[in-house]
C-alpha cells in the first residue's frame, strides 16, 4: 500500500545537509510498522515525506500506486485530509474547542452533516474509552486522554494510512502502554495501515515490524512474530548495536 523507492532527502540551506540516502521500503495493507533510530537519523524526515508535508529530493513515494507528490495543491490537500491520519507527540489539539469538537474537526472541513459527525465521534470515542470526557476542554484532560483524543481525530475519517511521530513521547509509561494497546487494537480491527516513529522500545514492541535507520541510511529490520516480550528484547539488542546518543537512553522505558 506504501512504497518508498530510492528516496533521498537533502535539506538545502547555507550548508546543504543530506538527511536520508536511498531509502527503500514497502508496507503492506494492514501492517503496523515502527521506525527507530538515533536522534537526527532522519525518522521525522521520512515520515514527513510520506505524509506529503515535505518532498523527497530524489526517489519516489507511492501510496496505493499513486504518487501524491505529483498532485496539485487542492487535490493534495484533499488526499491528505481523506486518506491520511496524523498523530503527533504534542497532541496538536485546539484548546478553545471541546474534546468532541476536536474529534470532528476533519469532518467539518469536508462539510459533513452535524448528526453524522456526532454519531461517528461517539462511535470512535467509545472504542477509545473517552466517552466521559467528550464535553471537556482539552486543558481539563490528562496527557494519555489527550493522545487518545488525537487518535480519535486522526481515525474519524477512516484513513488508509495512519502516521504517528513519537505519539508516546510525552506520556508516562502506563499512559504510553494504553495508547499503544489502542493503536494495536485499531490496527487489528479496522485493518488501518500504520507507521509509527518512536524512541521507545516498549511502544515499538506493539508493531509487526520495526525498521531501523542510522545516519539517514537503512540499517536493519526485525519482525515481531507472536511474542511481544521477545520482540521487545530484540529491539533493545538492535538499538544497543545501533548506538546513539545519551538523550535516546533517557527516553527508554522498560
Ligand atoms: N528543515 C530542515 N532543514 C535542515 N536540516 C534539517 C531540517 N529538518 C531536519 N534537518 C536535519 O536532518 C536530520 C534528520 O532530522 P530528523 O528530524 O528527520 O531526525 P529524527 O530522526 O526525527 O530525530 P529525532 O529522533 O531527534 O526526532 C537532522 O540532522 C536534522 O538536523
Ligand atoms: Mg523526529
Amino acid at each position: 500500500m506504501l512504497t518508498v523507492k530510492q528516496v533521498s532527502k537533502i535539506y538545502e540551506g547555507k550548508v546543504a545537509y543530506r538527511a536520508l540516502t536511498d531509502i527503500n521500503l514497502t508496507i503492506e495493507e494492514g501492517e503496523f510498522v515502527g521506525i527507530m533510530g538515533p536522534s537526527g537519523s532522519g525518522k521525522t524526515t521520512l515520515l514527513n515525506m510520506i505524509a506529503t508535508i515535505d518532498e523527497p529530493t530524489t526517489g519516489e513515494i507511492l501510496i496505493n500506486g499513486n504518487n501524491p507528490h505529483t498532485l496539485k495543491k487542492d487535490a493534495l490537500a484533499k488526499f491528505r485530509r481523506q486518506s491520511l491520519g496524523f498523530v503527533f507527540q504534542d497532541f496538536n489539539l485546539l484548546h478553545t474547542l471541546t474534546v468532541e469538537e476536536n474529534i470532528v474537526l476533519p469532518l467539518t472541513l469536508d462539510g459533513k452533516k452535524v448528526k453524522e459527525m456526532k454519531q461517528k465521534a461517539h462511535e470512535i470515542a467509545e472504542k477509545l474509552g473517552i466517552t466521559p470526557i467528550m464535553n471537556k476542554r482539552t486543558y481539563e484532560i490528562s496527557g494519555g486522554q489527550a493522545q487518545r483524543v488525537a487518535i480519535a481525530r486522526a481515525m474519524i475519517h477512516s484513513p488508509q494510512l495512519l502516521l504517528a511521530d513519537e505519539p508516546t513521547g510525552n506520556l508516562d509509561s502506563k499512559a504510553s502502554k494504553d495508547v499503544m494497546a489502542m493503536l494495536e487494537s485499531i490496527n487489528q480491527k479496522e485493518k488501518t495501515t500504520m507507521m509509527l516513529v518512536t524512541h521507545d522500545p516498549q511502544a515499538a514492541s506493539y508493531c509487526n515490524r520495526v525498521i531501523f535507520i542510522r545516519d539517514g541510511n537503512f540499517y536493519s529490520e526485525i519482525h515481531r512474530g507472536d511474542n511481544r516480550q521477545a520482540f521487545f528484547q530484540k529491539i533493545i539488542d538492535t538499538l544497543s548495536l545501533l548506538g546513539g546518543d545519551a538523550n535516546d537512553l533517557s527516553s527508554v522505558r522498560v
